[in-house]
């Protein structure tokens, strides 16, 4: 059974800003794949994690702690599901800014099963006061509360049920130390290739109903960054103008026309990605510039450049991080028609 943290769905995540709450939860319910067989992509981790599971089945006992951190929109939560339901046990849903005193957390771990799996989604922003309440459940799946203020207080242990921490990052180097080492694996998960991305809007589309032509789904693959959750919102927008449009099939041109109705280019990138190409090179001569200077000069958050924005232009060769700062590459300056300097970039 999955149970999601009531106050978790009010948070509005400053790093997620391309779909709306309402629309992961959508996808969640249809599209989120429940078995290892099922889940498409990510081999390494999948052959390690699936060992890791036998082994704690066979022996009886909870899976050791686990974190994955990467992009947004990979296939984090997606694994703690599969995994929850691999195991057979509960999955309790919550995230770190939800958890804002050291009580919520409690509350949680002490309505726990043995071996239910406890997930953390953005765990980097858990408040310290949390995080150590956290430690010693991890560790010694105990917890000391404290009751009253003042000289009076006093502290309380409480035992909890022996429990799976799936932690979950897009910037695994905001956890502390303390936290990471407290995690017996530790996944990163890789942007998809494009027969992944394929296959994955191959299967999202005959769970929507909808016909997708092949050249349609490889064009449309080809502009999901190499991200599902961006996969299949492309491809239930596409399922929009197919509907209104086009007799309800995804075609070529039903594919081209709906990308540049959404300003979504060939190789994936939206306003917001060309936006930032655009200031570091016009603002910036092309870098390097510091993140939380770029930041400025885009009115974004420096978190959601470097979550959000910055991986896929990492991957596409796009951008460059420097000691110095960030740099747009020559490739950027070709990609947008902007004539590289004479005198060469001042890299
Ligand atoms: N939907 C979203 N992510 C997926 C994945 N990795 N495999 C299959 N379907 C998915």
């Amino acid at each position: 059974m999955i149970e999601r943290q009531k106050n978790s769905a009010k948070q509005k995540s400053p790093v997620e800003p391309r779909a709306t709450s309402d629309e992961f939860s959508k996808l969640d319910a249809t599209l989120r794949p429940q078995t290892f067989d099922e889940y498409i992509g990510q081999k390494a981790l999948k052959k390690n994690l699936k060992v890791f599971l036998a082994a704690a089945k066979q022996r009886g006992e909870a899976l050791e702690h686990t974190l994955f951190y990467g992009p947004p929109g990979l296939g984090k939560t997606t694994l703690a599901t599969v995994l929850a339901n691999e195991l057979g046990v509960n999955l309790r849903i919550t995230s770190g800014p939800a958890l804002e005193k050291a009580g919520d957390l409690a509350a949680i771990l002490t309505n726990l099963q043995p071996n239910d799996l406890l997930f953390i989604d953005e765990i980097h922003r858990l408040r310290t006061v949390v995080e150590e309440v956290l430690y010693s459940a991890m560790e010694d799946f105990a917890i000391d509360l404290v009751l009253g203020k003042g000289p009076s207080a006093k502290t309380m242990r409480l035992e909890v049920p022996r429990f799976t921490l799936v932690g979950a990052t897009t910037k695994f180097s905001g956890l502390s130390a303390p936290l990471r080492d407290r995690f017996g694996s530790v996944f990163r998960l890789d942007f998809y290739d494009n027969a992944e991305i394929e296959k994955i809007l191959a299967r999202s589309a005959k769970i929507l109903k909808v016909e997708i032509e092949p050249a349609a789904c490889q064009k449309l693959a080809g502009c999901a960054r190499a991200t599902p959750r961006i996969a299949n919102r492309l491809l239930r927008r596409m399922r929009d103008f197919a509907d209104i449009n086009h007799a309800g099939v995804i075609h070529s041109a039903v594919v081209e026309q709906g990308l540049r109705d959404l300003g979504v280019d060939a190789q994936g990138l939206d306003a917001h990605d060309r936006r930032i190409l655009e200031i570091l090179i016009r603002k910036f001569a092309g870098g390097p510039v510091g993140l939380s200077t770029l930041a400025a000069a885009a009115s974004e958050e420096a978190d959601t450049i470097e979550t959000v924005i910055e991986p896929f232009l990492l991957q596409l060769g796009l951008l460059a991080r420097t000691p110095r700062g960030r740099v747009a590459t020559p490739a950027a300056w070709q990609f947008l028609g902007i004539d590289l300097p004479k005198d060469g970039l001042g890299i």
